[in-house]
C-alpha cells in the first residue's frame, strides 16, 4: 500500500470518493450531492483501495474529511462499542477521542483497512473503508481548512519556438563523374553483324523467300523499312516471331534508328 503524503487533501480518481465528498458536511460548496446509496456503488465492490484505482476522466475531486466526519461515519457507528471506555477498551484501543485514534493510527489502518481484521464480526464495508482510507492517507487531519478552490491554473504560453537552425546542408559529394562514354554511333555494319545477320535474315533473306515480303539483307531495303522495323522488333516485339529479341539487342537496333540509322559514322 502506498502511503500517500501528509496532505490535507488527496487527488482521487475514485467515484466512489467523490461521492463520498459531497456528502461531506465540510464542503459547504459541494454542488448536487449524491444521495448515500451511492456510496454503495458497484464501482466500490471491489476492494478497499479505491483511492489508487484507476483515474477516472472528469471524476477527480479534491477529498477533504476531518476527525468529526471520520468519527460520525466510522469510528462511531463501528468501533466505539469495544473500543470506548464503557466498552472495556478492548484490546487497549480507545477511539473515542481524536487523540487517542491518531495515537494507534497505524494500527487501526492495519487492523481494519489492510488485514480488514476489525471489526471482528466482519470487514467494514468498502465505502467506509474509503472514507477512513482516504482520511488516513490525508494524514488523518483533525480539522480541515474550508477547502480552498484549486485555481485553475493559467496556462503558460508556449514560448517561441526556438527557431530550429536550418541544418547545415552536408555537401554531398559530387558523384565521381562517370565519363559519359562516347556517344555509342554505331553503324550499320555493326547492327547489321549484331541484330539483322543473327535474328532476321533467317527469314527475310532472298534465300529464306523474303518471308512476309521483307528483305533485310541490305542497307537500302532496311532503310525503307525502319517504321516497320522498329514497331516489330522494337515496340512490339513481334518479330521474330517466336522469340522476341533481348532487351540489349533490341536496344542496339533502337539507338540505331533514332539515330538515323547511319550507314557510316565518322570516326570519333
Ligand atoms: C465487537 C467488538 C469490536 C469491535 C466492533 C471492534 N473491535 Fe477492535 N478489537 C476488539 C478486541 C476484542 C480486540 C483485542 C483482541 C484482538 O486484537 O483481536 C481489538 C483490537 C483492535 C486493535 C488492536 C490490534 C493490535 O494489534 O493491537 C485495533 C487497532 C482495533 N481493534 C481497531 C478496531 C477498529 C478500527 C474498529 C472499527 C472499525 C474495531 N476495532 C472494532 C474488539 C472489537
Ligand atoms: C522465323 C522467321 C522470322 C524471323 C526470324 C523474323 N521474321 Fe519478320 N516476319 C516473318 C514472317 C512470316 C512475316 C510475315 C507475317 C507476319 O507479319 O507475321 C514477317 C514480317 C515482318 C515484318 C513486316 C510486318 C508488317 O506488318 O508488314 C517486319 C518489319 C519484320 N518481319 C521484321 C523482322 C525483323 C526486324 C526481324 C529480326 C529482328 C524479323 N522480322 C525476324 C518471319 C520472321
Amino acid at each position: 500500500m502506498i502511503k500517500r503524503s501528509k496532505q490535507l487533501s488527496v487527488w482521487i480518481g475514485s467515484a466512489t470518493l467523490l461521492f463520498t465528498v459531497t456528502n461531506c458536511s465540510v464542503r459547504p460548496d459541494v454542488k448536487n450531492p449524491v444521495p448515500s446509496a451511492s456510496l454503495n456503488s458497484p464501482s466500490s465492490a471491489g476492494g478497499h483501495s479505491q483511492a489508487d484505482g484507476p483515474a477516472t476522466p472528469g471524476a477527480d475531486s479534491q477529498v477533504v474529511i476531518d476527525w468529526a466526519y471520520v468519527n460520525k461515519t466510522v469510528f462511531t457507528p463501528n468501533c466505539v462499542k469495544c473500543h470506548s471506555a464503557a466498552g472495556g477498551n478492548s484490546g487497549h484501543i480507545n477511539v473515542e477521542s481524536y487523540a487517542n485514534v491518531k495515537a494507534n493510527i497505524a494500527k487501526i489502518e492495519v487492523e481494519a483497512i489492510t488485514d480488514q481484521s476489525m471489526p471482528p464480526s466482519g470487514a467494514l464495508d468498502t465505502s467506509t473503508t474509503s472514507v477512513l482510507k482516504a482520511w488516513i492517507d490525508a494524514g488523518s487531519p483533525e480539522t480541515i481548512g474550508v477547502p480552498t478552490p484549486q485555481p485553475v491554473p493559467t496556462p503558460i504560453p508556449a514560448p517561441d519556438p526556438v527557431p530550429v537552425p536550418a541544418p547545415i546542408p552536408v555537401p554531398i559529394p559530387d558523384p565521381i563523374p562517370v565519363p559519359t562514354p562516347p556517344a555509342v554511333v554505331v553503324d550499320y555494319a555493326y547492327v547489321n553483324r549484331a541484330v539483322f545477320t543473327p535474328y532476321c535474315t533467317s527469314c527475310h533473306s532472298l534465300a529464306a523467300g523474303n518471308r512476309g515480303g521483307i528483305n533485310l539483307e541490305t542497307y537500302a531495303n532496311i532503310k525503307r523499312l525502319l517504321k516497320k522495323i522498329k514497331r516489330e522488333a522494337v515496340t512490339d516485339k513481334s518479330m521474330p516471331p517466336d522469340a522476341p529479341l533481348a532487351d540489349e539487342v533490341s536496344s542496339i537496333l533502337d539507338t540505331w534508328i533514332t539515330a538515323g540509322a547511319p550507314e557510316t559514322v565518322a570516326a570519333p
